[in-house]
C-alpha cells in the first residue's frame, strides 16, 4: 500500500508537469506499462497473505483508475493548451488594411467594338466573323477590285503567297456572308486587319474595322443614311450630324465617306477635329451588282448597302487621343484612364 501511495504521489507530480504528449506517452509507459512500475507492484502481491490480497488487489485497481485519470487530464490539459497556442500564433488581425488586387478591365478599343456591336445586335444585326489569313479571291476578287487597285499592290498588303495574304480589310467577310446565305442578310464583322505601313501616330500595320452589310430587296441609299444617323447618334449622341462625300470604293456604287460632327465642339472646331467641325468615321456605299453577282445574288432582285469602320480611329475620337501607338503599349497607366 505504501509502496502504490508513494508510486501515485510521483507519478502525479511528474504528469502534472509533463508539457507536452511525448513526455506523457513516456511516463504511460514507465508507469502502465508491461515493465511499468505499477505492473512491478502487483508482481510484489504474489508475496502478501492470502487474506490480504483482496484488499491489495482492490488498491492496485484504484491506483490503475487514479493513473488513467491523471493521464486523461493531463491530456487534455496539454491539447487545449496546444489549440490555444496555435490559435494564437495563427490569429488574423482583421484590423491590418488589406492588400489590394488589381483587376484589369475592358481594353479601350473592346470597349468601342463591343457599345458598336451592341448598337447593332439592338437593330437586329447578327455578328459574322472571317478568317484574317484571307485568300486573295475573297479580299480582293470577289469585291469587284479592278487589277491594277493600288490595295493589291505589295507594298500595301502582306503576301503569303500569290493567292493567300493577310487580309487588308474586313470587306471579305461580305463575300463570305454573301455565298452562304440567301437575303435578307443584316450582319456586322468586328476584327482586326493588316497592312504594310509604318508605324506613327496615326498607322498601324495591325488595326481593327467592323464591316456592315444588308441586302434585301428594296434596299436603298436611304436605308443606309438613316442607320448612318442612328448609329452616329447612339454612338456620339443625340446631336451628331451625318455627313457623307462621294468617294470611289471598287464593291460600292455609289460610293462615300461618312464624317460625324465632331462631339466635343458640335462642329464648331476644336483639336479633336482638327478645327474641320467633322471627323471622318468610315467608309460606305451600295454593294456593287458585280459583288451581289460574284456572291450568287441576283442584284435584279436584291440590293444592299455596306460601309466599313475604323475602330481605331473612332476609338481615338471617342476618347480624346492622340496617338494610335498608346492602344497596344499595354500601359496600365494609360488603360486604366478609360
Ligand atoms: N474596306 C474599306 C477599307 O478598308 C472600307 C469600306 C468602304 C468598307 C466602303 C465598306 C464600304 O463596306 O462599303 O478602306
Amino acid at each position: 500500500m505504501l509502496q502504490l501511495d508513494v508510486m501515485l504521489k510521483n507519478a502525479e507530480r511528474e504528469i502534472l508537469s509533463a508539457t507536452d504528449m511525448k513526455k506523457i506517452e513516456e511516463l504511460k509507459v514507465q508507469y502502465l506499462g508491461k515493465k511499468g512500475e505499477l505492473t512491478q507492484v502487483l508482481r510484489g502481491m504474489s508475496a502478501l497473505a492470502p487474506e490480504d490480497r483482496p484488499a491489495a488487489g482492490k488498491a492496485a485497481n484504484d491506483a490503475r483508475e487514479k493513473l488513467n485519470q491523471l493521464f486523461s487530464d493531463a491530456e487534455k490539459i496539454i491539447s487545449d493548451k496546444a489549440v490555444k497556442e496555435r490559435l494564437y500564433e495563427e490569429r488574423l488581425d482583421v484590423t491590418v488594411p488589406g492588400r489590394k488586387q488589381d483587376i484589369g478591365h475592358t481594353h479601350p478599343l473592346t470597349q468601342v467594338i463591343r457599345k458598336i456591336e451592341n448598337i447593332f445586335i439592338g437593330l437586329g444585326y447578327q455578328i459574322a466573323e472571317g478568317p484574317e489569313v484571307e485568300s486573295v479571291h475573297y479580299n480582293f476578287d470577289q469585291l469587284n477590285a479592278p487589277d491594277n487597285h493600288p490595295s493589291r499592290d505589295e507594298q500595301d498588303t502582306f503576301y503569303f503567297d500569290a493567292k493567300r495574304l493577310l487580309r487588308t480589310q474586313t470587306s471579305p467577310v461580305q463575300a463570305r456572308v454573301m455565298e452562304n446565305n440567301a437575303p435578307p442578310i443584316r450582319i456586322i464583322c468586328p476584327g482586326r486587319v493588316y497592312r504594310a505601313d509604318e508605324v506613327d501616330a496615326t498607322h498601324s500595320p495591325i488595326f481593327h474595322q467592323i464591316e456592315a452589310l444588308v441586302v434585301d430587296k428594296d434596299i436603298t441609299m436611304g436605308n443606309l443614311v438613316a442607320t448612318l444617323k442612328l448609329f452616329a447618334k447612339e454612338m456620339f449622341g443625340e446631336e451628331t450630324e451625318v455627313r457623307l462625300r462621294p468617294h470611289y470604293f471598287p464593291f460600292t456604287e455609289p460610293s462615300a465617306e461618312v464624317d460625324v460632327s465632331c462631339w466635343v465642339c458640335k462642329g464648331k472646331g476644336c483639336p479633336v477635329c482638327k478645327y474641320e467641325g467633322f471627323i471622318e468615321i468610315l467608309g460606305a456605299g451600295m454593294v456593287h451588282p458585280n459583288v451581289l453577282r460574284n456572291c450568287g445574288i441576283d442584284p435584279d432582285v436584291y440590293s444592299g448597302f455596306a460601309f466599313g469602320l475604323g475602330v481605331e480611329r473612332t476609338a481615338m475620337a471617342v476618347f480624346g487621343i492622340n496617338d494610335l501607338r498608346l492602344f497596344y503599349e499595354n500601359d496600365a497607366r494609360f488603360l486604366s484612364q478609360f
